[in-house]
């Protein structure tokens, strides 16, 4: 009985120092399996409508959980899901999503809108969504997203209902205000990148 004692105290010992991460891998697989079935194999979606959230930016995926749970982000979804986790298993998702790649599968897209989308991405919205929507700290990436997701984005942002963030809006809304055509052209433009 002795040795056994001494060992359990040991091991307690052991759990109290041993850092958190010492568990969670498969912690993080396990919590993020369960957004599988929607968002895909470790984040990279099937589509059409279903966004991948692989390979985004921690603080993007962070701050996007946090709108869904405060329902500062409008949702069909997400607003109720992300209610029942706690910020910590948030916080292991996105650590586990971020790190996957961003998966990319050829979607149809017209030629033409995506050259017209292309201009229009180089004037007004590379700025933030660099390297052809692939980069940014604080915006997600568009490149390659599916392109029925991109639509419902942009309706929610022109409607309203999702607040735009203010530059952004002086770009799609302000002087020389997009077309319902030239965002259905940028949107093709995002959605044909491989
Ligand atoms: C039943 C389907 C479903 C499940 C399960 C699901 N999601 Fe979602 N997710 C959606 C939909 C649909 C959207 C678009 C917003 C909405 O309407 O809810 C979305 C949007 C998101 C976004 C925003 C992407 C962007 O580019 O801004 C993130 C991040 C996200 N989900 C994370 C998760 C995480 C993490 C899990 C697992 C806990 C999860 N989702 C589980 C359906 C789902
Ligand atoms: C000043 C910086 C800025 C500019 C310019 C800008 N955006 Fe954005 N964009 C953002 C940010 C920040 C977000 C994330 C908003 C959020 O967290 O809800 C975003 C989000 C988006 C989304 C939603 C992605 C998703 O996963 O739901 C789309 C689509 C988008 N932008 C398209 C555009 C287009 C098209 C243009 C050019 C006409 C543009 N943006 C110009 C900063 C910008």
């Amino acid at each position: 009985m002795k040795p056994m004692g001494i060992a359990v105290i040991i091991g307690g010992c052991f759990m109290i120092q041993a850092p958190v991460w010492a568990e969670s891998p498969s912690q993080a697989a396990m919590l993020s399996n369960t957004c599988a079935g929607c968002h895909g194999t470790n984040g990279s979606s099937a589509g059409p409508s279903m966004p991948t959230i692989a390979g985004m930016p921690e603080t993007y995926l962070l701050e996007t959980m946090k709108k869904f749970k405060s329902g500062e982000r409008p949702s069909s979804i997400m607003g109720r899901l992300a209610k029942a986790y706690s910020d910590e298993e948030i916080k292991m998702m996105v650590d586990f999503f971020a790190k996957h790649p961003f998966g990319r599968e050829k979607q149809e897209v017209d030629a033409a809108k995506v050259a017209i989308g292309k201009q229009i991405h180089n004037q007004r919205c590379k700025k933030c969504h660099m390297d052809e929507g692939r980069d940014s700290e604080d915006s997600g990436i568009l490149a390659g997203q599916w392109k029925q997701y991109l639509q419902i984005s942009m309706s929610d942002f022109r409607s309203g209902k999702r607040k735009m963030p203010e530059k952004m809006a002086e770009k799609v809304d302000g002087e020389g205000k997009l077309t319902p055509e030239e965002v259905e052209a940028v949107i093709h433009f995002y959605s044909s990148q491989q």
